[in-house]
């Protein structure tokens, strides 16, 4: 793998799917496990195996379909967690099990009622076990956002002694700031004894909506490998958002990182696990929303019909959405109702589009948008002739 190459870990299917009315059956997995292979992620997430009847038969039929990435179920620190995992994934071309625990104090605390030393052993175990049933064996550290570095990075090296190709380094409770996230993958690249072994890899959680941010910052301080969910989907306010990562580092390439997915399939995938999951996408999300390349104030609609660059900062066509949108409200300008006339068949002279403007507003005051339609009426209120069809 080239240096500067970003692997995508797509949890979808696993984190993404465990949200209150996300839940998918195997067919519907299915269809969106092999659009992840398309769309060119490096590693699905497929499940948790152990924790349904049906969770692990989505895994098992996945790791037959997918050809080119790694399928990973994901486990517990349990050894009937990861023996179960390893059946399901035995079909897989590229199996990996995902196992790991929690690390922070207050996990080791409250959740396993136990000590740092026994934590340790356990997530040695744990790595040590499931390599015996697969070459690839990703660990986490379960709130390691939260969790004291000194002692994180003992962690990942008892993991990376046991055979860990992948230390996953959760911000489970979306807590940290970037710089802290970023400072936190840069402390264990330089302080894990045999890191070189292992990709540092950056799950983050977007409860104060850093998720991203946090993401970024974790590949620019070392790591290689971001988790992350079509839509931002999973865990309370989501994981970090396949979409915008990609784009960011598409769109800033002086940060010397890449990925290997087509972007151009973005747009639509969102939509198809929108629709899968009855989960609808907030017209205002970055890259996908309905509303990303549209553009309702008349400076900017001015601007991006003299030059597409003036408001957009990538083109709509790189993630599959085929045109920017100039949607035409009551703080629209002449240009944008001049631009939209013209599509749907008005070629207005300067003095028409004054008048047709002049309608357009009073139409505009008493409806949030201005539909083709509606400008077909404002035309014969102008008297201005209906376009001659095709
Ligand atoms: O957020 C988290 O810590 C997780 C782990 C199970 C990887 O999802
Ligand atoms: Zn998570």
């Amino acid at each position: 793998m080239s240096d500067n190459k970003v692997q995508i870990f797509d949890t979808t299917l696993r984190d993404g799917e465990q949200v209150p009315g996300c839940k998918l059956d195997t067919n519907q997995k299915l269809i969106i496990a092999e659009r992840l292979d398309l769309l060119g992620v490096d590693v699905i997430e497929a499940g948790f195996p152990i924790s349904s009847p049906g969770d692990f038969i989505s895994v098992e039929e996945i790791s037959k379909l997918v050809k080119n990435a790694t399928v990973c179920g994901l486990t517990r620190a349990v050894k009937k967690d990861i023996e179960v995992a390893a059946q399901a994934l035995r079909y897989a071309v590229k199996p990996r099990i995902h196992t790991g625990i929690g690390t922070s104090d207050s996990h080791i605390l409250h959740k396993f009622k136990s000590n740092r030393e026994e934590i340790l052993k356990r997530a040695y175990d744990a790595v040590a076990y499931a390599k015996t049933f697969v070459e690839d064996v990703e660990f986490y550290a379960e709130d390691a956002g939260r969790t004291d570095n000194e002692y994180l990075a003992r962690v990942c090296e008892a993991a990376i002694k046991a055979g860990a190709t992948v230390l996953n380094i959760p911000d489970t409770t979306g807590y940290c700031l970037p710089e802290e996230y970023g400072a936190k993958i840069k402390y264990l690249k330089e302080n894990v004894k045999g890191i070189e072994r292992a990709i540092l890899s950056c799950h983050c959680h977007n409860d104060l909506g850093l998720a991203t941010a946090n993401s970024i910052a974790g590949v620019v301080n070392g790591a290689r490998q971001i988790e992350c969910t079509i839509n931002g989907i999973g865990e309370r306010a989501g994981n970090t958002s396949l979409e915008e990562v990609v784009m960011i580092l598409r769109q800033h390439p002086t940060l010397g990182l890449a990925t290997s997915i087509n972007s151009r399939l973005l747009y639509d995938t969102s939509r198809m696990v929108s629709e899968k999951m009855g989960m609808p996408v907030q017209p205002n999300k970055a890259i996908v929303g309905s509303n990303a390349f549209a553009h309702s104030s008349g400076i900017h609609q001015d601007g991006v019909i003299k030059n597409r660059e003036t408001y957009e900062i990538m083109d709509p066509e790189e993630v599959g959405v085929t045109e920017s949108a100039i949607v035409l409200t009551a703080r629209s300008g002449r240009a944008a109702l001049a631009y939209r006339s013209k599509k749907v068949g008005y070629e207005l002279t300067k003095l028409q589009l004054d008048d047709v403007y002049d309608v357009f507003l009073t139409f505009a005051d008493k409806k949030k948008e201005i539909i083709d339609n509606d400008i077909h009426e404002i035309m014969k209120v102008v008297k201005i002739e209906a376009p001659v069809e095709a």
